[in-house]
């Protein structure tokens, strides 16, 4: 059960306050009878709400994808960076989305937010071995024995070995490289660190998808978007 003022702030309606004003004009019906208090307990995957005549449907779930820019932090508060959720229109913050997994503040690309907690887990837990791609450009000619090296597995700074990772030498030359890479993990810094342990350095990097998703190349930096239905069932295995 939840607020009645609570779902409707959810569905974008208004504020608390402005539906409170609505339910005080009798703009509100729950189940065909006029709400008499916008803190009325409602179920809102079972009432039919009408506000000036129109039926609502409830959503419980946001699924957005944002092209993440850089020097904003993957998390829902920070004291003194701005987070990717400051970037999101009220009518989204609202249903108190979080970001699946972190990208670092200078990483830049794919980042999927919803607050849908199990979808989370399936997509952040290693064992469903979710593919993420990231675009590098890396500070040195990338060679194909580090491709063999991310292939069998890197160790971390902290000894940790890393799983089978993909490699794709795009460009390389004196002056550095373009690269793919793939991985199924997602430690602190680890596409970063994995470079480190062969000796070189990551100068930019770019998620481009996600399991099934795909970043949206009509997204500008510091946009996102709503997931389209197909898109959801992609990332829920459906
Ligand atoms: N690996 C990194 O080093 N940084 C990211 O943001 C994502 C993966």
């Amino acid at each position: 059960m939840e607020r009645l003022d609570k779902v409707l702030a959810n569905l974008g309606v208004g504020s608390r306050k402005e539906v409170k004003v609505m339910v005080k004009n009798g703009l509100v019906k729950v189940d065909g009878r006029p709400a008499r208090d916008s803190g009325m307990q409602i179920d809102p995957e079972k009432a039919a709400i009408e506000v000036g005549g129109e039926i609502l449907s409830y959503r419980k779930y946001i699924y957005l994808m944002m092209n993440k820019p850089g020097g904003v932090v993957s998390a829902t508060f920070d004291n003194y960076d701005e987070t990717v959720i400051d970037l999101l229109e009220d009518e989204h913050r609202i249903f108190e989305p979080f970001p699946v997994g972190r990208l670092d503040k200078d990483t830049v690309g794919l980042l999927i937010i919803t607050n849908d907690g199990d979808l989370n887990h399936r997509l952040i837990s290693p064992k469903w071995h979710v593919d993420k791609v990231y675009y590098a450009e890396i500070d040195k000619p990338v060679e194909d024995e580090d491709v063999r090296k991310f292939k069998e597995g890197v160790v971390l700074d902290d000894g940790y070995k890393c799983m089978s990772a993909k490699l794709e030498i795009l460009a390389a030359d004196e002056n550095g490289s373009q690269v793919y890479v793939t991985i199924q993990e997602g430690k602190f810094h680890q596409v970063k660190r994995m470079f480190k342990s062969v000796g070189k350095e990551v100068v930019y990097l770019k998620r481009i998808s996600f399991g099934p998703l795909k970043l949206d190349e009509q997204l500008p930096e510091g946009e996102y978007r709503e997931l389209r239905k197909e898109e959801v069932e992609a990332l829920q295995g459906k």
